[in-house]
């Protein structure tokens, strides 16, 4: 064996070692996955603050306890989903639906200057919590013909969320 034999096979022993490391190092990158800080399912033990929707036909819903549910500030997040077809500030026009400033305690079907459905005229009730609730679970199933093309709010937080948001929008919001 001469000299130069032996640095071929120095240099074939370096070249395996820098592959095996290589492949290492871009398995490392390519397979590297971030550990996320929290479980992405966490499990929420039920509290005594979750009321369910249901519960408001069965008469036991209360809506003080349905109402802490939410936060006005969730609530203008929320509203995000409605502003496509409402203006709920003061002074605020008619889009596809009529403005909501001020509605919650007022009579359904108000706004003169917007073109309710007969459904909603027909409807002829005050804007309550419990109405309110109750509509925006899904609008068409709780007023059957509105003209109001929306899916309904399903979440609890959600929907006490958007009504303390509108509730805030008023010259005299509910107590
Ligand atoms: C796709 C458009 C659309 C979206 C989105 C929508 N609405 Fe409406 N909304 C309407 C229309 C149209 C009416 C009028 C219904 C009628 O005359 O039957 C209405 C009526 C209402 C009324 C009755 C107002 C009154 O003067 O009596 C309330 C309250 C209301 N919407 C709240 C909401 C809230 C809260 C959201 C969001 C969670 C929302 N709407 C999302 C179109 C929409």
């Amino acid at each position: 064996m001469n000299g130069f034999e032996i640095n071929k096979i120095i240099a074939a022993v370096i070249f395996t070692v820098l592959v095996v490391f290589g492949i290492d190092k871009i398995a490392d990158l390519i397979f590297y996955v971030e550990k996320p800080s929290k479980a992405a399912y966490e499990v929420e033990a039920p509290t005594a603050k979750t009321v369910s929707a249901e519960s408001s036909s069965s008469g036991s819903f209360n809506i003080k306890d349905f109402l802490a549910l939410g936060s006005i500030e969730h609530g203008k997040k929320v509203f995000k989903k409605c502003s496509a077809c409402h203006v709920v500030a003061k002074g605020g026009k008619n889009k596809i639906g009529p403005v909501l400033y001020g509605v919650l305690g007022k009579k359904s079907a108000s706004i003169s200057d917007y073109k309710y459905s007969k459904a909603l005229i027909a409807y002829n009730k005050v804007w309550s919590y419990e109405e309110m609730n109750g509509f925006l679970i899904k609008p068409t199933a709780h007023i059957k013909g509105t003209k109001m093309a929306f899916a309904g709010l399903k979440n609890e937080k959600d929907r006490a969320s958007v009504i303390l948001y509108m509730n805030s929008q008023s010259d005299s919001p509910l107590p």
